[in-house]
């Protein structure tokens, strides 16, 4: 069967099922059947996924857990999570709870606004351009009106148009940077509808400024779209307590734990291969609610790791020290989120985690998106640098392992129990269920 096919958008979501289920698997009956058996049977609910997408075959399953107790601000969050990875939502759910004892988390927005950029071509004197640019300026925010108008009304739109002259970095290469207040908005679509029109404008002003040469006029427009760096888009998530305060774990005194842990994130400000490791912890959090509250967690993933190397190295995101008896632990973060539009207002189950955090404003879901990236963080290092993080995961990968040898309900709890006090190992696991089954 060939495995090429032309006009396959063009086929029902039935037949497009049919020819994968012929060209690429021999189980075509299970196969056929598992990919329809992922269909809502609510047509109208099935539809609305099918159209999210192109070519939709069927939908894609993640756990949508909760994470409770989270005191933010002096406020009490269930938070939404999306995610498949096991012991995220247990670990946030920990750190929750060990936080809320000791004055909760604090958050601050500390700016909102957001970058756009037309790049162009323009071979000529620059100085030229820049007279061109003073006068154009007020009609490419004229221009935009019809798309700013509501946006204005709200006290959003267009902050600041520069021109800027990248020459250095390649040869006449220019840009309109622009920076936007997109409010509730995650703003993708107004700010690239914003510097489409200003790419427009630009262009066919150029063609009547006098004192451009005819070579001049003809500025090569090469692309005009959003950056998803927003080191300007940034908010403050932290806790604090006393040392002595800390105290939890039997196996090691507060002081010593409040040491240990700010060695490991000094570790993760010097060490790039640990700094990767230990963003990547607090990116379990952040995606985990950036996905559950329809935002697009890789513009957030893209921006936050680029942040983490603004300085020429990469570097963790979180702080910790200690400062007269107080721990302290922080982490600044750009965060370009939503809580309109896109996404937010479709999924069902979107709407569900807004509603459930209080139908925030993208700033307050900046701060609990922000915090539950921190809670992550420090659940991690703090089994790090205690138990070490095995302990927890195996625990939770028990399940996962039990799935995949069919272990049928009484076998699951017999064994979670049995592993309470036994270590997990993936031969462990399937030694002690043969056990239980020859029983
Ligand atoms: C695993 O998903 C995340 C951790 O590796 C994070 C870290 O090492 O800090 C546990």
């Amino acid at each position: 069967m060939s495995k090429h096919i032309d006009g396959f958008s063009k086929l029902s979501k039935t037949e497009k099922i049919d020819w994968i289920v012929a060209t690429y698997f021999s189980n075509k009956k299970e196969v056929k059947l598992l990919l329809k058996q992922y269909w809502n049977s609510d047509h109208k609910l099935q539809q609305l996924h099918d159209e999210f997408i192109e070519n939709t075959i069927t939908n894609y399953y993640l756990p949508f857990g909760v994470a409770p107790n989270f005191l933010i601000n002096g406020e009490f969050y269930t938070i939404p999570m999306a995610i498949e990875e096991s012991s995220v939502v247990a670990a946030a759910s920990k750190a929750a709870k060990f936080w809320k004892n000791r004055g909760g988390f604090k958050a601050t927005v500390i700016s909102t606004t957001k970058i756009g950029q037309v790049h162009f071509m323009f071979d000529g004197d620059d100085q030229k351009l820049q007279q061109f640019f003073n006068i154009v300026k007020s009609k490419l925010i004229e221009d935009t009106k019809h798309i700013t108008k509501s946006m204005e009304k709200r006290g959003g739109g267009i902050l600041d148009i520069q021109l800027k002259n990248q020459t250095k970095k390649l040869k006449n290469y220019y840009q309109l940077h622009a920076t936007f207040e997109t409010l509730d908005a995650m703003g993708a679509n107004f700010i690239n509808s914003c510097l489409e029109q200003f790419a427009k404008t630009f262009k066919n002003e150029a063609q009547h400024f006098e004192l451009f040469t005819s070579e001049e006029k003809n500025i090569q427009i090469v692309m005009s779209i959003l950056s998803n760096y927003v080191p300007n888009c940034l908010v403050r998530a932290e806790v604090s307590c006393k040392v002595d305060d800390l105290n939890e774990d039997p196996s090691i005194s507060a002081e010593d734990f409040a040491n240990k842990f700010i060695q490991a994130i000094k570790i993760a400000e010097v060490e790039p291969y640990r700094a990767v490791t230990h963003n990547k912890g607090i990116m379990n959090g952040i995606d985990a609610v950036v996905l559950a509250t329809g935002n697009d967690f890789r513009a957030v993933e893209a921006g936050v790791h680029a942040y983490a190397s603004r300085n020429g190295t990469y570097s963790s995101l979180t702080h910790a020290e200690i400062e007269n008896g107080i721990f302290k632990f922080w982490m600044e973060i750009p965060l370009a989120l939503g809580t309109v539009g896109g996404l937010t207002s479709l999924h069902p189950l979107v709407k569900i985690a807004l509603e459930m955090l209080h139908q925030p404003t993208a700033k307050e879901l900046m701060q609990i998106v922000a915090v539950a990236g921190l809670a992550q963080n420090f659940a991690a290092v703090r089994s790090l640098t205690t138990t070490g993080i095995q302990e927890g995961h195996m625990k939770m990968h028990l399940m996962n392992m039990l799935n995949q040898l069919e272990a049928t309900q009484t076998e699951k709890d017999r064994l979670t129990t049995y592993f309470k006090t036994n270590t997990v190992t993936h031969s462990a696991v399937v030694d002690a269920l043969s056990e239980l089954r020859t029983k």
